[in-house]
């Protein structure tokens, strides 16, 4: 089963099934990022951060621990549903499409661990740098969380199988237009299911091509979650801090 009337990542991303796939997320190495990337940008006790895409709220959550003034938005109203519960006086959960200008500004605004590169659309991924462009304060920064390209596809894993919760999610890896293309087939209580992820396989160079076309300068590029410097062959991340 497949939902095609609604665009790959507005469903999959929504199901319990991506949950169950993904639930081995490091948290710990989460939340040892945040509190680089915090100390890194020196933000202002009590900043307002702003995670764009921020699925069921693992990197808010903690940075709300960290004293700061958290939102976190996101397309998928399973997720958000989910991460409200958390929510206290300085930890909101909101539906928003991050395309768009979120309509407050912010000390920093996050899209972390790869929510970039969705859209199929050029106009859109260039829209999602304007909207947090307009998200951010005059001293604000802006910080992309994105897969190193080369090094995903230099790696990728063709085809193997992997079993959570008794479900065997088949996963077959491929590099299609530009887009590292993911299907995963599974079955689950007699009924099989396909989903596919799309991810524009984006370099430093296309960011550097985006960023100049939003307007936003570039201040510094990081390889991993301790802050090491980027490589483009060997790093396992891009993460990009920018104005
Ligand atoms: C790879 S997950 C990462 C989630 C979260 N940042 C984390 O690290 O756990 C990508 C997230 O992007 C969200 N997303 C996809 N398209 C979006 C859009 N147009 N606007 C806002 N969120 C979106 C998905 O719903 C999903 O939660």
């Amino acid at each position: 089963m497949t939902n095609s009337t609604k665009k790959w990542y507005a469903s999959w991303f929504d199901t319990p099934f991506y949950h169950i796939l993904y639930k081995d997320r490091d948290y710990a190495e989460a939340e040892t990022f945040m509190t680089n990337l915090t100390n890194y940008l020196n933000l202002p006790e009590q900043a307002k951060v702003l995670d764009l895409a921020c699925g069921k709220g693992r990197h808010s959550i903690f940075l709300n621990t960290l004293g700061y003034n958290v939102i976190g938005a996101d397309l998928s109203e399973n997720s958000i549903a989910f991460a409200k519960q958390f929510e206290n006086e300085t930890l909101h959960f909101n539906v928003h499409n991050m395309c768009k200008p979120y309509g407050e500004t912010f000390d920093a605004v996050f899209n972390l661990f790869t929510s970039f590169g969705y859209f199929e659309n050029e106009i859109d991924n260039l829209s999602t740098i304007k909207a947090i462009k307009a998200n951010l304060n005059e001293s604000g920064f802006g910080v992309i969380d994105f897969m190193n390209s080369n090094y995903v596809i230099d790696n990728l894993v063709k085809k193997n199988t992997k079993t959570v919760d008794g479900i065997d999610f088949l996963q077959e890896r491929r590099v299609e237009n530009g887009y590292i293309v993911k299907d995963i087939s599974f079955t689950f209580e007699d009924e099989d299911y396909h989903f596919q992820e799309r991810v524009k396989a984006f370099t430093l160079n296309d960011f550097e091509k985006l960023f100049e076309k939003a307007g936003v300068y570039l201040l510094d590029v990081f390889g991993d979650y301790k802050l090491n410097k980027f490589d483009a062959k060997n790093s396992e991340r891009l993460i990009m801090i920018f104005k």
